[in-house]
């Protein structure tokens, strides 16, 4: 019976025949006739310990066992003396998979996550990345069960597109023109698709065109932003939850996106506790504390004009200035949700100039039904909005906005046929595991980051 460690470490008691595990040696201790293998095979944080008799099937490679190598043990499992492991396995053969030389960069020692970056094909051996791509795999998972459970219709909105969802311009060009070619023919006429496409920087448009037919959507994957921040929580390549819901206004949205957080939260510490562990030791010890809170006590709202007068009064000096029509700034988004909030905050109706074209006015004429969910430690975690349905009034914005209504005019025809009030968010995936595993940066929580200079793998 061959079995992942994690099944064969959490049996009840042992089976009376031999069972086979598989998996990576982490490191070896030779005695006078034997010596102790600790093995994982990623399926769960913790090692299996096998003693290998001198002697046994196998047992002529032990040299070669070195720490990298892979390994297969037949043998019986029981109790273990070791402190912490509930068995450990009496080998009656082995057999060596593959080798593995001196050259193998993973030590028992600890690795700093940058120089686990420079080896990102094997920082999944890793203690500390197995833990943060096992809850990422868990997390994935919950985010389908959290919309499927409500009776959200899951759609792949396209990767590819012709639309700039966000105006921000920060897209990358999907073309198969070289550079005399594009020069020569600025509209793409000539281009694989006719025009001019670019990788997705958000689900939305299509996702809202398909909320206004199946009501209650979601998309969830991968968005491109060829922006060139250097922080620690912008990706050029990252991964987007998107829900739209028909028939809905702002303060809607804001109860599903806070749902979502508390739900997905309250996933983790129940179905990644034994990975949570080693977040709460090596990463942040005070993770444990701040996810009960997050489960336990209710999140904050305030609109933007309130949140510019808090930060005013703060008597901070901030970096960056505030004043009523500026974007809010990290430091400003921690202080609100750190600070003043000491919990989850949704900041709404902000400055119709700082917003997209899509999103829905206000009565005051000045803002727009916009809302940020900021966290701790991080800042903005979901970006969502109301989307203007009035056509007239999508057509002014979409004129402010330089907008051509050429370019959409399948977008503004789901205004002119049976239009509805709809709103929807944006959460950004690797934005949630940071703030899940307390991880710092986001590069360290997805499997190849992208980054302005960085394709690497
Ligand atoms: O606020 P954003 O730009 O909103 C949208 O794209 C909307 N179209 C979403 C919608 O309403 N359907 O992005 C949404 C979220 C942000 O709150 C942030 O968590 C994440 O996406 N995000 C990024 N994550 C990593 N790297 C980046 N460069 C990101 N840009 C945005
Ligand atoms: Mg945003």
């Amino acid at each position: 019976m061959s079995l992942p460690i994690k099944h064969a470490l959490a049996m009840e008691k042992p089976p009376t025949g031999d069972i086979t595990v598989r998996g990576w040696v982490r490191t070896r201790r030779d005695s006078k006739g034997f010596s102790f293998l600790s093995l994982n095979d990623g399926s769960c944080l913790a090692n299996i310990q096998a003693i290998v008799d001198h002697g046994i099937p196998g047992s002529d490679d032990l040299p070669q066992a070195s720490t990298g190598a892979s390994v297969e043990i037949c043998g019986q499992l029981v109790d273990s003396p070791g402190k912490g492991q509930t068995w450990e396995i009496t080998a009656t053969s082995m057999r060596l998979v593959g080798t593995s030389d001196a050259s193998y960069p993973l030590q028992k020692k600890g690795h700093t996550p940058e120089f686990l970056r420079g080896i990102a094909h094997l920082r999944p051996r890793s203690n500390l990345f197995g833990c943060v791509f096992r809850t990422r795999s868990r997390l994935a998972f919950a985010v389908h069960q959290f919309f499927q459970k409500r009776g959200f219709v899951c759609v792949h909105t396209p990767i590819i597109t012709a639309s700039d969802c966000e105006g921000a311009g920060e897209m990358f060009r999907v073309t198969t023109l070289d550079g005399k070619e594009m020069q020569a023919d600025p509209n793409a006429t000539s281009d694989f698709f006719g025009k001019r496409t670019y990788l997705t920087v958000s689900g939305q448009l299509e996702g809202e065109a398909f909320a206004c037919a199946l009501s209650n959507i979601y998309t969830f994957g991968p968005t491109f932003r060829a922006e060139n921040s250097h922080t620690t929580r912008h990706a050029s390549e990252f991964w987007m939850i998107e829900p739209e819901m028909a028939f809905c206004d702002l303060d809607t949205d804001m109860a599903l996106a806070e749902e979502m957080v508390k739900s997905l939260v309250t996933d983790t510490l129940e179905h990644s506790a034994e990975d949570l562990t080693l977040f709460g030791k090596f990463v942040d010890k005070g993770l444990h504390d701040r996810l009960h809170a997050v489960v336990e006590k209710p999140f904050e709202r305030i609109n933007y004009t309130e949140a510019v007068d808090i930060l005013k009064k703060s008597g901070r000096t901030f970096e960056h200035p505030v004043e009523w029509g500026v974007n809010l700034q990290t430091e400003h988004e921690r202080f609100l949700t750190e600070e003043h909030c000491k919990s989850p905050v949704t900041v709404f109706d902000y400055p119709k100039t700082l917003k997209p074209f899509y999103m829905r006015s206000n009565d005051d004429g000045k803002t727009v039904a916009a809302m940020d969910l900021l966290v701790p430690g991080i800042g903005e975690i979901v970006g969502g909005s109301q989307r203007e349905e009035r056509l007239d009034l999508l057509l002014e914005n979409m004129a402010a906005h330089g907008v051509s209504t050429d370019d959409y005019s399948w977008y503004t025809d789901l205004r002119r046929y049976g239009s509805v009030p709809h709103a929807g968010f944006g959460m950004g995936f690797e934005r949630l595991l940071m703030f899940v595993t307390g991880v710092a940066n986001i590069r360290d929580v997805i499997p190849f980051p992208r980054t302005p200079g960085n394709a690497e793998f």
